[in-house]
């Protein structure tokens, strides 16, 4: 998928979208050998690549940094990045050269978090010819508002407000939806009551498509993981027995075996 029209096609015709997010040159050269649709270089690079404890962290040159790594390795998919915490909240124009910075570096797409005071800044955004994918549910960088990484959506009347605020993130232009952490009914309300592909992160089944952080998917940290993460591969486990390996390997004087070096003799 190279174009956010497809997100549209693939809702009308009732085909999931799957997207997993990159940060780095390597991972991205392995995304790009999958069927996956497309690429999120999301914010939680700064817990995941920085060991940061949540995504406030993220400054926009660690952004672009990650990007333009990612988009060196993605030829055929489409690349959406997220815009920082606050890089969209100060003035226009700052949030105009942080979109700039992320377009340049080589995103398609950007995402930004939360609907209230956002909405003149996405249109404006779209106006300006950059696609934007909306986010709400639990929105990590309102970590310190929200209390902690909780879900979010609970009883009846945060529920519609949840489905409003969708409705005005599709009225302001957004061309998808994240919906994270919320309970599978709403998503699936949210889902039906907006024309736009909604793309779930704990929010069950019934979302347009699905989005997991690459480390969480192959298992490569064990120290982090929340109901909704499936994890398709023991990553952590595979990467430590091998480098275990090699250790005693090298101890035991097994490598580097003649196989592994140069032949030939003394001059
Ligand atoms: O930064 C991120 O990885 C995200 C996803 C969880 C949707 O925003």
């Amino acid at each position: 998928m190279k174009s956010v029209l497809e997100f549209q096609h693939k809702k009308q015709q009732g085909q999931k979208i799957t997207m997993i997010t990159c940060y780095d040159y390597t991972s991205a050269c392995i995304v790009e050998k999958t069927q996956a649709d497309c690429v999120l270089v999301g914010d939680s690079a700064a817990m995941v690549m920085h060991g940061e404890t949540n995504t406030i962290h993220a400054s926009i040159e660690q952004m672009a940094m990650h990007t333009r790594s990612v988009a060196k390795g993605i030829n055929n998919k489409l690349i959406v990045a997220d815009m920082p915490f606050l890089s969209y909240r100060k003035s226009l124009s700052e949030t105009m050269e942080a979109v700039n910075t992320l377009l340049c570096a080589g995103a398609q797409a950007i995402k930004l978090e939360g609907v209230q005071g956002n909405l003149e800044t996405i249109t404006h955004i779209v106006e300006s010819g950059v696609p934007v994918m909306g986010h709400i549910g639990l929105t990590p960088q309102h970590i310190h508002t929200l209390g902690g990484f909780k879900v979010q959506g609970k009883g009846r009347q945060a529920q519609s407000m949840m489905i409003d605020q969708a409705r005005l993130l599709e009225a302001s232009g957004c061309f998808s939806l994240v919906l994270e952490c919320i309970p599978m009914h709403l998503a699936k309300a949210i889902t039906e009551a907006v024309t736009i592909p909604t793309i779930g992160i704990g929010a069950g089944p019934d979302t347009d498509g699905q989005v997991l952080v690459f480390h969480d998917l192959l298992g490569l940290q064990s120290t982090f993981k929340p109901k909704f993460v499936k994890s398709y591969l023991n990553g952590e486990a595979l990467f430590v027995n091998s480098i275990n390996q090699y250790v005693e390997e090298v101890q035991g004087e097994v490598f580097p075996s003649s196989d592994y070096a140069y032949q030939g003799d003394l001059e």
